[in-house]
């Protein structure tokens, strides 16, 4: 998969993810927070428990998977997962589930060489397999050229936050939300 070899071998290599990873995932899904910004330490490092116990539930049902990418040596440098969520039926629309990208990151020394790009394509690819229609994700500012270029757009969804303190926060400009 990788657009540059080292030696003949190729530099990075997908694999799927497996229940072994919940650790690395849980350190990516922390990294990704942090790139993106507004929040603290505090409330990243907070939900990690709670996130690997999901993911541990969600892989046991089958309803999360994805790819990590290896460099040369075997290490991981990236990952990213897709969530099939339980959904309602739609006109055209029958099936019980509709898949979600999220937890989308790839280690600052590796940016740039096309692997969350690979990623996302193999995580469509896998979609389209299962038959499903569309694939949905939020963008993050780093993540929206890589999903454009990758045929993403906008969708219509609105949000509403309940409490005064996430409505201040929903204000201010600077910060966009995603996962
Ligand atoms: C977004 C991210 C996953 C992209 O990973 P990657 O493996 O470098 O992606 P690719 O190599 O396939 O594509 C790189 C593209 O990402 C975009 N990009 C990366 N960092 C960016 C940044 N800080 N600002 C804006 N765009 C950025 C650029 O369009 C870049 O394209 P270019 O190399 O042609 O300039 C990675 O930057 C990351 O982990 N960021 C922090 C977490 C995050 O935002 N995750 C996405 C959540 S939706």
């Amino acid at each position: 998969m990788a657009r540059t070899h080292a030696a003949g071998r190729p530099r990075y290599r997908l694999r799927r993810v497996a229940l072994t990873d919940l650790e690395l995932l849980g350190k990516h899904r922390a990294g990704m927070w942090r790139d993106i910004g507004g929040r603290s330490e505090r409330a990243i490092a907070g939900h990690l428990p709670a996130y690997r116990r999901w993911l541990r539930t969600a892989f046991a049902r089958r309803r999360v998977t994805g790819f990590v990418a290896e460099d040369a040596d075997g290490a991981p440098v990236a990952s990213g997962l897709v969530w099939f969520q339980d959904a309602q039926p739609r006109p055209g629309e029958l099936a019980p589930q509709a898949p979600y990208i999220l937890s989308m990151y790839t280690e600052p020394a590796h940016r740039g060489h096309g692997l969350a790009t690979q990623i996302v394509r193999a995580l469509i690819a896998l979609c389209r397999s299962r038959g499903y229609r569309r694939v949905t994700l939020h963008a993050s500012e780093a993540g929206r050229p890589v999903y454009a270029r990758l045929g993403f757009v906008p969708t219509r969804e609105m949000r509403r936050f309940l409490s005064a303190r996430t409505r201040s926060a929903a204000r201010a400009p600077a910060v966009r939300r995603s996962r």
